[in-house]
């Protein structure tokens, strides 16, 4: 059961069943290439740390493990186990990879031990409360010059966008998404101690690369 009834993250059933086939209809085939652009934008260097939140299926993870080689580490965090499973699936190989079923607003048992912090189309769906706890357990989780990058939509007038955007926002997305898209991640980073914020535009600019460092 999801925590809010405004938010559509929690990915469960039919949709966490067939969700890789169901990104890929909806971004007519470029999801893991816009993943694997995001990943590669995050500065993520061989034998890195990282710590993903929500990983979903492991888009990412399989990315990641292209960058980081043998000697890193990589920790994906999330809430529905079949997700989970498909992620395991997929990077048994990485030894060096782990999967755990963890809520990533809640407590988190790391400190000081990851280079980057990762997440994908997760943030937009979360309360403003539980945004703020994640980022504070990405701040905790990484060490002192660690990056921390949100990937998701980026900031612009909903109202005036293309109609298809503007009906996929308002009508398809969760009612957070658009509240999100009005923020000011930035404020939002620099609230919980990140520094150095930087952003970068994907999609037309519908979608940003968000990340501020750990200093
Ligand atoms: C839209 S999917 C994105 C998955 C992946 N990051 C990607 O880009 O393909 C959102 C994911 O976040 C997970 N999730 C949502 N809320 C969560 C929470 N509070 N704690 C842990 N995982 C969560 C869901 O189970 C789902 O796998």
């Amino acid at each position: 059961m999801p925590k809010s009834e405004r938010s559509k993250v929690e990915v469960e059933g039919f949709e966490a069943k067939y969700y890789d086939q169901m990104m890929w209809i909806l971004t007519l085939g470029q999801y893991q290439r816009l993943i694997r652009r995001a990943v590669k934008d995050t500065g993520v260097k061989l034998g890195d740390h990282v710590l993903e939140f929500g990983c979903g299926t492991g888009i990412a993870a399989v990315e990641f493990a292209k960058l980081i080689g043998n000697d890193g580490r990589y920790v994906g965090l999330d809430v529905s186990e079949i997700m989970l499973e498909k992620a395991r699936k997929k990077c048994r190989d990485f030894k060096n990879f782990k999967f755990l079923n963890m809520r990533i607003e809640e407590h988190l048992p790391f400190e000081n031990e990851f280079d980057v912090g990762f997440m994908s189309f997760v943030f937009h769906g979360l309360e403003m409360p539980d945004r703020i706890a994640v980022l504070r357990n990405a701040f905790k989780a990484l060490k002192d010059g660690g990056r921390m990058c949100i990937f998701d939509y980026a900031h612009f007038d909903v109202e005036k966008s293309p109609f298809p955007v503007k009906y996929f926002i308002l009508n398809i997305e969760c009612p957070l998404a658009a509240e999100f898209i009005a923020l000011d991640l930035k404020d939002l980073f620099e609230s919980v101690g990140f520094t150095d914020y930087t952003e970068k535009l994907y999609a037309k600019g519908y979608l940003r690369l968000a990340c501020g460092s750990k200093r």
